[in-house]
């Protein structure tokens, strides 16, 4: 059966079909990575994997990155460090099971405090509550395109100090002390407009809202502009909605999108397992492209 693939909104996402993940061949992977490139956003549905098979699929993609350090710690699954538990569950002790809860994520993009952040993330949902929970993606190439040209212009001058103190679920990370001074709390600078790695096309590259920083300007010049930035970046021609079923995988470039979550009811389950791939490129080279 061919690789075939329908766009889910004209700014981004696809939805892919004529694979089975389990069994993914290297042709077949070609032609999802092809898609990929130019819609930034991949969903499979109706997939039967295991944890293996989940992780041999994210490999393909490259290198694995380790589970990141959330409010409740570093949660990966049993026997599989490079996965990552995003649930709700919690142990018979209360101890939770994974990360992030059941509240809403604001928009954010993964890891984006680190020198060198993951270039994919990738969810296959494992137990979905009746309602809620939804992921949301925003495609930052459209969100540029949107902006008038003199302002891009600006922000091609311009960096972000991406804050490494709160999780997207704005819990503070373990082991960090709170600061909500962003001109002083941990965090790493990325240019504010970068060119996707493999195809050049310039994209927009944000990280949470919350702490962020204009690297240089006063604060509240910083969030003026910062304001102005997210609301192009979070307008809904540019955004799509994911609302999931039972054995979904959802592929997402983390250099080209910003993703958030809708909360869901507390007394309801919801389980995800999450792989990370590295980067095989350095932010800064992917601004000197840009540049
Ligand atoms: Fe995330």
């Amino acid at each position: 059966m061919a690789v075939s693939h329908t766009p889910i909104t004209p700014a981004l996402g696809a939805l892919v079909q004529g694979v089975d993940l389990a069994t993914i061949t290297p042709e077949q992977f070609d032609a999802c990575n092809e898609i990929w490139r130019r819609r930034h956003v991949l969903v499979f549905r109706g997939q039967q994997l295991t944890n293996a098979q989940f992780e041999r699929f994210s490999s393909m993609l490259g290198e694995l990155d380790p589970p990141p350090n959330q409010g409740a710690g570093r949660k990966s699954v049993p026997g599989h460090p490079n996965l990552y538990v995003v649930s709700n569950r919690k142990s018979a002790e209360g101890e939770p099971l994974g990360a992030l809860g059941d509240g809403e994520a604001q928009w954010h993009t993964d890891m984006s405090y680190l020198e060198r952040p993951p270039f994919a993330s990738m969810l296959w949902s494992i137990e979905l509550p009746q309602a809620g929970g939804d992921t949301c993606f925003a495609s930052m190439p459209a969100a540029l395109r949107t902006m008038p040209p003199a302002f891009v212009a600006r922000l091609r001058k311009l960096s972000i100090k991406h804050d490494g103190t709160y999780d997207s679920g704005g819990n503070v990370r373990k082991g960090v002390v709170p600061n909500d001074d962003p001109t002083r709390s941990v965090g790493t600078i990325h240019p504010m407009v970068i060119a996707h790695p493999e195809t050049g096309e310039p994209t927009l590259y944000l990280g949470r809202r919350r702490n962020a920083w204009i690297a240089g300007l006063p604060l509240e010049e910083s969030e003026r502009l910062l304001n102005i930035i997210w609301s192009y970046a979070t307008a809904d021609a540019v955004t799509l909605r994911h609302s999931w079923q039972l054995g979904d995988v959802v592929l997402w470039n983390n250099f080209t999108t910003m993703h958030r979550r809708d909360a869901f009811p507390p007394d309801q389950i919801r389980t995800l397992h999450r792989s990370q791939i590295k980067s095989r490129y350095p932010l800064s080279a992917a601004a000197r492209e840009a540049a």
